[in-house]
């Protein structure tokens, strides 16, 4: 069993980052900067958010973040976005979510600009996507495409499996995976809630994407032996023991799984680390104007 270090990598690729970032400033170019809103105070969401700023630190980006409470009105996000994306500073920004429940996120996704949207969440970019033209890719499955592309690991006509049809990670993986590309190839089967005898299913996957977010869902008896697991799951469980009174687990039992897999990732240390890394990439693209022109 070999172990996907996604802390390692990101780290790896940030580095890669920020000596591309020195050229650009060293040549007097435009330093990407990006800004990130999160609205109320989701403890996972600001944690999140926090990262993807220390991040922008790390590779020498600029970054904004714009804060609100709870009570923060649709019409008033709207506003912020609208600010965002006439602001010729900024190279690309996200909403963080999910957003307090009297704010419509699909009207929130629709207002970014997609020339901004680094999320990879708008229906251009989502639909650039699945017709395989350039677009920015959805931070998650991006990470997961770049770990399996650094790791050699050859997807080309393995059966994936991809738990959890999430507009923000199942969905997008599974058109990724299938597309015609280095990573890629793949037979996917999508599965969710209403999938009968979800096991049948997983056992006859050499890839298993989870994305479900059930703490410990996938169990040894759902996998096969020498499979490839990429656990999405990052969810946060009660431990008195330790000082912060959680622990983050995945969506994958992963003392139970890893003995009978040829690859996985942990949680923490695997897919989380390398989402950020695709939003900063996404950013670079978006100040480098490769996507858009
Ligand atoms: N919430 C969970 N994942 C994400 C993400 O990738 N982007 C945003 N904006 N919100 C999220």
């Amino acid at each position: 069993m070999k172990l996907i270090d996604g802390k390692g990598l990101a780290h790896t690729i940030k580095e890669e980052i920020a000596v591309e970032v020195a050229a650009i400033k060293e040549k007097g170019g435009k330093i990407p900067h990006l800004a990130a809103v999160l609205v109320g105070d989701d403890p996972a969401s600001a944690s999140y958010v926090r990262n993807k700023v220390r991040s922008c630190d790390q590779c020498g980006f600029q970054s904004t973040l714009i804060r609100k409470d709870s009570s923060t009105t649709e019409e008033a996000l709207l506003g912020i976005i609208e600010g965002l994306n006439e602001d010729p500073d900024i190279d690309g920004f996200i909403v963080q979510l999910p957003l307090p429940k009297h704010i419509n996120e699909e009207n929130v996704t629709l207002a970014i600009d997609p020339k901004k949207d680094v999320d990879g969440f708008h229906p251009t970019n989502f639909g650039r996507m699945a017709l395989g033209l350039p677009s920015y890719l959805p931070a998650t499955p991006f990470g997961i495409v770049q770990m399996l592309d650094r790791y050699g690991i050859e997807t080309s006509g393995m059966h994936c499996v991809v738990v959890g049809r999430s507009n923000i990670v199942g969905t997008p993986m599974s058109i990724l995976l299938s597309r015609k590309a280095k990573v890629g190839n793949c037979t996917v089967t999508l599965t969710h809630s209403r999938t009968r005898d979800l096991s049948a299913e997983t056992l006859r996957a050499d890839i298993v994407i989870a994305a479900i977010g059930i703490p410990n869902f996938i169990g040894a008896d759902m996998v096969k032996e020498g499979a490839i697991v990429i656990d999405v799951g990052i969810n946060r469980v009660d431990a008195p023991e330790r000082k912060r009174g959680y622990k983050l687990v995945g969506d994958v039992d992963f003392d139970a799984v890893a003995p009978k897999c040829s690859f996985i990732t942990p949680v923490p240390g695997g897919v989380g680390p390398m989402t950020v890394t695709s939003l900063l990439l996404n950013t670079l693209k978006s100040s480098k104007r490769e996507i858009y022109g």
